[in-house]
């Protein structure tokens, strides 16, 4: 019988949440998902690969200097305050390890050797490729018109990896992407929970150990997440996911995890002929550009992190054919039936015998609650054929007993709305400004208030 150290055991961990277990089963008891455990082996011996890195020691609290973070510019002022900072030192945090989640073709390998391109001129880089040859990346700079030095190394192994970069010790490396990387102390294949964990695992300790700032991209799955464990986005500082349609041409990068600033800030690019183009006043590209007067479409403001934007919030509703379908692009689906439910309840709408599906335009993710007023609007738009004013901005929370709700923020986003030239709102009633020129604002309190003022317009 194989004798096994006390620091290696085995467990089994879920590849949706990232939880461990002890024992295997056909279901995680976290997340509930099914066959989603693997066998793993913890092993808490340092890895022969970091044994030569001096080990940290602990420090007196009272002799840590709280001295700000030094940061590293990407060279793109949008991305940097989405990764955080104050005034004059917004960035990359020295040292930090970042992950970059997006679709397939949605331009994470672009931005990132622009960035590098950025950094490379004040700091050595290192670009490690498990996906591409030297030869394609450098055709991609071509065509991005870059002419920089950045080390190249297309390269899959992790032992290589760990080892050029301790040769090289750049201050800036980049791991494009993580689920091509394989240990060969595991025996698993490239891309499975137990390689992405512990070839992440030590990529991260190493970045922690020297000071190296460390930039991995992950795959995301159909649905979104971060393919591989959910653990490696326990693992890491900062976590950054590309939204947008692939095939259009805008894309928003936002900060979904951040231990050195705010979480949900966005920058928003533009892809252009030579690559992503930062935009820096992105309020209101994300409207569509549709000239005619059709029901089921609203403006809505959302604003998640500090920056107020206009989106445009579309419902399609229509008789069934079988069973009745909810379906949401860039909206949570459980929240639209539960917004359905309310619309029925205190509204007297009933969409119980039809299709609803609602659309944010542009690719854009909406996550916060000041959205259901809007898409409650947009369903009742659609069903009853009444047209939302071009005009005409609306946002509230909804609760569960038909009231409107004050959201956050309430004056920046008429102020936004304004700017771009809208002259009426529905908002809740608490979010009314006392005096607010230029817009006709309807504070509502409960959501037949806005039903009935639509119907009389
Ligand atoms: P890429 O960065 O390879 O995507 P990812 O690494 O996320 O898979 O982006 C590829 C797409 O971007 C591809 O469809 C072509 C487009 N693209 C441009 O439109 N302009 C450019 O300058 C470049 C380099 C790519
Ligand atoms: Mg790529």
């Amino acid at each position: 019988m194989a004798i096994i150290s006390k620091k290696i055991k085995k467990q089994f961990v879920c590849g949706e949440c990232g939880s461990n277990h002890p024992q295997w089963a056909g279901q995680c008891l976290d997340c509930k998902a099914w066959n989603s455990l693997t066998e793993v082996i913890i092993d808490n011996t340092i890895s022969p690969l970091l044994q030569d890195l001096s080990p940290n020691t602990p420090q007196s609290l009272n002799t840590v200097s709280s001295k700000n973070y030094q940061r590293i510019s990407t060279g793109i002022s949008e991305l940097d305050k989405t990764l955080g900072g104050e005034i004059g030192n917004y960035g990359l945090v020295e040292g930090s390890v970042v992950l970059i989640g997006g679709d397939p073709g949605i331009g994470k390998s672009t931005l990132i050797l622009q960035v590098l391109a950025n950094i490379n001129n004040s700091h050595n880089t290192l670009y490690v490729s498990g996906e591409e040859s030297i030869n394609q990346i450098s055709s991609r700079a071509k065509r991005l018109k870059i002419d920089s030095d950045i080390m190249l190394f297309s390269e899959t192994s992790l032992e290589n990896i760990i080892a050029t970069a301790k040769k090289q010790m750049p201050k800036v490396m980049v791991i494009d992407s993580i689920q091509t990387v394989m240990s060969s102390e595991v025996s698993s294949s490239a891309g499975s929970v137990t390689q992405v964990r512990e070839c992440a695992s030590i990529l991260t300790t190493f970045a922690k150990k020297t000071n190296t700032t460390l930039i991995m991209i992950g795959h995301v799955t159909k649905g979104g997440a971060l393919a591989g464990p959910r653990i490696l986005e326990h693992m890491v500082d900062c976590v950054l996911a590309f939204e947008g349609d692939a095939g259009g041409r805008y894309r928003i990068v936002r900060g979904v995890k951040n231990r050195f600033g705010a979480i949900n800030e966005i920058s928003v690019f533009a892809m252009l002929e030579g690559g992503l183009k930062q935009i820096e006043n992105p309020s209101a590209i994300f409207l569509s550009n549709s000239t005619k007067d059709c029901a089921g479409r609203v403006v809505m403001v959302t604003c998640e992190a500090t920056r107020p934007m206009l989106v445009e919030v579309q419902a399609l509703v229509d008789d069934t054919s079988g069973s009745p379908k909810r379906i949401c692009v860039g909206l949570d689906q459980n929240r639209l039936v539960l917004q359905l439910a309310i619309l029925h309840k205190h509204g007297d709408i009933t969409t119980g015998d039809m299709d609803c599906f609602v659309n944010v335009v542009g690719g854009v993710k909406i996550t916060e609650t000041a959205s259901d007023l809007s898409v409650i609007m947009a369903v009742f738009s659609s069903l009853s054929g009444k047209i939302i004013p071009r005009k005409m901005i609306i946002f509230g929370e909804v609760g569960l007993t038909g009231e409107v709700r004050p959201v956050f923020n309430g004056n920046e986003r008429l102020k936004e709305a304004h700017k771009q030239g809208f002259e009426m709102a529905i908002i809740p009633s608490q979010n009314k400004p006392k005096n607010f020129k230029g817009m006709e604002i309807i504070g509502v309190e409960y959501l037949v208030d806005a039903i009935n003022h639509l119907s009389n317009l």
